[in-house]
């Protein structure tokens, strides 16, 4: 169960506080914006051909230091609401994953929408983390972001565990965007999913 953490920082338990710039909480992990003190973490976990395998050809593999130092400085100069969030356990505070809503690029007509993007690492794969994570950041997103209508998310064809994640958040598969696309040499379809206001009670 997600808890709001914007007035008061929630504690676990344990000698790790979740740090009150969090904006949501759950027993295992917590949500907060990436800090530059982050980068050497956060470039160890994203550091794995397993992840970069069913992402877009902009997430570098290998991930270096460098990548995720850049990465954390440009997510700071975005624009409120940016979105996008490490993903820490409550147990520890050590980096899980990334999860994004990103804006969409190009025409204004899509301003209500924004695309989900997301990775665990490795090691914590298969504990529920991203199916938390992406269930309470959607409903948080939809509650505080008024201009919020849809959130979608593409899927390479092949990749079970995120359509597995996306239909357990209650995502509709609405498509095939049949060989949209090429990764490392391949054409495959992508398979395109959409959760929108009416789909959950906020
Ligand atoms: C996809 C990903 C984020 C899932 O994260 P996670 O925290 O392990 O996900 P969860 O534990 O919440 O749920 C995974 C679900 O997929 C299922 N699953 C895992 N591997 C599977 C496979 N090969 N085939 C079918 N289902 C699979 C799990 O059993 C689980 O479903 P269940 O609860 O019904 O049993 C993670 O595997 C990952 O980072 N992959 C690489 C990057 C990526 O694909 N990002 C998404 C791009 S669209």
């Amino acid at each position: 169960m997600a808890t709001q953490t914007n007035d008061t920082p929630a504690t676990t338990g344990t000698p790790h506080t979740i740090p009150p710039t969090a904006i949501l909480a759950t027993e295992k992990f917590y949500l907060r914006r990436y800090e530059p003190a982050d980068a050497e973490a956060m470039s160890a976990a994203a550091n794995d051909p397993e992840l970069a395998k069913y992402l877009r050809s902009r997430f570098p593999s290998p991930y270096t230091l460098a990548d995720a130092q850049s990465f954390i400085a440009h997510c700071n100069s975005l624009a409120p609401p940016a979105l996008t969030f490490g993903i820490f356990t409550a147990e520890a505070g050590e980096v899980a994953g990334t999860v994004s809503l990103e804006p969409p690029k190009g025409d204004p007509i899509y301003s209500g929408t924004r695309e989900l993007g997301y990775w665990v690492a490795r090691k914590f794969w298969g504990q529920g983390i991203m199916t938390e994570a992406v269930k309470a950041l959607t409903r948080w997103a939809f509650a505080n972001v008024p201009e919020l209508l849809r959130v979608e998310a593409t899927v390479f064809e092949g990749n079970k565990a995120s359509e597995r994640v996306l239909v357990k958040t209650g995502f509709v598969k609405e498509g095939t965007r049949r060989m949209a696309i090429v990764k490392d040499g391949k054409a495959m379809n992508e398979e395109m999913f959409g959760l929108i206001r009416a789909d959950v009670q906020v």
